[in-house]
């Protein structure tokens, strides 16, 4: 009897759900007539994209208004050189530039070397450790990240103002990774007395 009850839920349930999987021209029935009658279109196709309406900006976005250097020298580094500002800074700059700039921005990221690759992929860049960099003034660093500078292209759609500035800060700290003040090696040889 109950082999008989489960057979007969088996076909009720096989006949209700067959339906969707019968093709007919006109069905009696639409189920889901927004599925079965579907204006969907193919990625690629015109319209299927929803136009972005004309003038709009997405609300993170901040248009980069200054195009000289001359103008963008004067910007002073408005965000605090905080440790969470420096960490951020790392964390952007090991997504964004590292590939081309390399660990310690010298010039040396994958793309410019790639073992048994004919050539590079990509033109390797000068290095972020020059005396050249060292003596830009952080407006300067910002405005290349902002607007790219020949063959290296703007990061203004990535990264948000704040972003770019924390990556100048974290330059900055690479910079001084290598090249460390008298001070810095000082409170080395002091956390290294600590350590011992
Ligand atoms: C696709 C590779 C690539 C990426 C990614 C990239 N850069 Fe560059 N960058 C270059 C190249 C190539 C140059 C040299 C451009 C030139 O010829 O002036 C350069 C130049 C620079 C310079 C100027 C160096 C100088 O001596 O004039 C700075 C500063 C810089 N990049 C910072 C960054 C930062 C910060 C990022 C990440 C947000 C980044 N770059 C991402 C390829 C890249």
């Amino acid at each position: 009897m109950k082999t008989m009850k489960l057979l007969g839920i088996l076909t009720a349930a096989s006949s209700v759900m067959s339906g969707c999987y019968v093709k007919h021209k006109d069905p009696y029935y639409v189920y889901a007539p927004d599925m079965h009658y579907s204006v969907a279109l193919k990625a690629q196709e015109e319209g299927a994209m929803r136009p972005i309406p004309a003038g709009a900006i997405s609300r993170e976005s901040r248009p980069y208004e200054i195009v000289s250097m001359e103008e963008a020298i004067r910007n002073p580094n408005p965000v605090a050189r905080t440790k969470d500002a420096l960490n951020h800074g790392r964390e952007l700059f090991n997504v964004y530039c590292i590939v081309c700039h390399g660990q310690y921005g010298e010039g040396d990221g994958t793309v410019t070397s790639m073992p048994n690759w004919p050539r590079p992929l990509y033109p390797r860049p000068p290095s972020l450790q020059s005396e050249k960099i060292r003596d830009y003034k952080d407006g300067q660093i910002f405005h290349i990240i902002s607007m790219g500078q020949n063959t290296m292209p703007s990061y203004a759609e990535k990264l948000n103002p704040e972003e770019r500035w924390q990556v100048v800060h974290y330059i900055r700290a690479l910079y001084r990774s290598k090249h460390p003040t008298a001070e810095d090696l000082k409170k080395a040889e002091g956390m290294a007395e600590e350590n011992i």
